[in-house]
């Protein structure tokens, strides 16, 4: 391995444009502290590392199983070592702190989703995050837990960023859409219409503000 540069083995962050909306978005929503659920080898947790840290102290929580989800275990076409993915996660968080002029508070967190949001509320972390991106589990029920939990912990004004709206599993015919984020993404903000704002991003990932408790 290449200890100075960063391991990646795909394009998600970069592709359908994130990293492009993220370079507009977080400017003008000026977050510190971060809660990321999903951080696989860790290209959207170094892009907020680069991107914040290089103009002040900031806050990052991320939340990983590293086990995959069920895409990385059945539906493709090979298996993921996940075991390898946490290494590279590793280097590449390493290689980004590296770079910081300011101070990153990092916590990983290693385990299922629910089990540490739940946690991180207990530890009085209610309407504490500025900034939380979704996009660990693309379970319909998972993502609507990860979306009810991650708005107890989201500030008013706070974002949530969800990925992979339009996500769904490559079947032969019919998709399933308990396998897919979007229909619990639409329960989550049409339950809580009137606590949060949809604003205008492209349509692969939605993105809410919250706007009260
Ligand atoms: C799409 S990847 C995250 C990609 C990452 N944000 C990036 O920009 O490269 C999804 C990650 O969510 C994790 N994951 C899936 N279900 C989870 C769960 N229920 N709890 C915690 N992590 C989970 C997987 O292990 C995987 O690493």
């Amino acid at each position: 391995m290449n200890e100075t540069e960063y391991q990646y083995t795909n394009e998600w962050f970069n592709k359908r444009d994130v990293k492009g909306v993220w370079d507009t978005l977080i400017p003008q929503l000026n977050p510190t502290k971060f809660l990321e659920i999903g951080s696989y080898e860790g290209a959207s947790a170094c892009y907020i590392i680069e991107k914040i840290a290089a103009k002040r102290n900031m806050e990052l929580h991320c939340i990983d199983s590293w086990k995959g989800g069920y895409e990385h275990q059945e539906s493709g076409n090979f298996e993921t070592n996940m075991s390898d993915v946490e290494t590279r996660f590793h280097h590449n968080i390493k290689l980004a702190m590296k770079k910081t002029k300011y101070d990153v508070d990092l916590s990983i967190h290693k385990g299922m989703s629910d089990e540490i949001l739940c946690s991180l509320f207990a530890q009085n972390k209610g309407s504490y995050f500025d900034f939380i991106y979704v996009d660990g589990s693309h379970e319909a029920p998972d993502v609507l837990l990860d979306a009810l939990l991650s708005f107890k912990l989201l500030k008013i004004n706070g974002v949530i960023a969800f990925d992979d709206y339009l996500w769904q599993e490559n079947l032969d015919n019919t998709p399933d859409v308990l396998r897919s984020p979007k229909i619990a993404i639409d329960a989550f903000t049409n339950i809580y219409c009137q606590k949060l704002r949809i604003f205008s991003a492209p349509l692969w990932q939605l993105y809410i503000k919250k706007i009260s408790d």
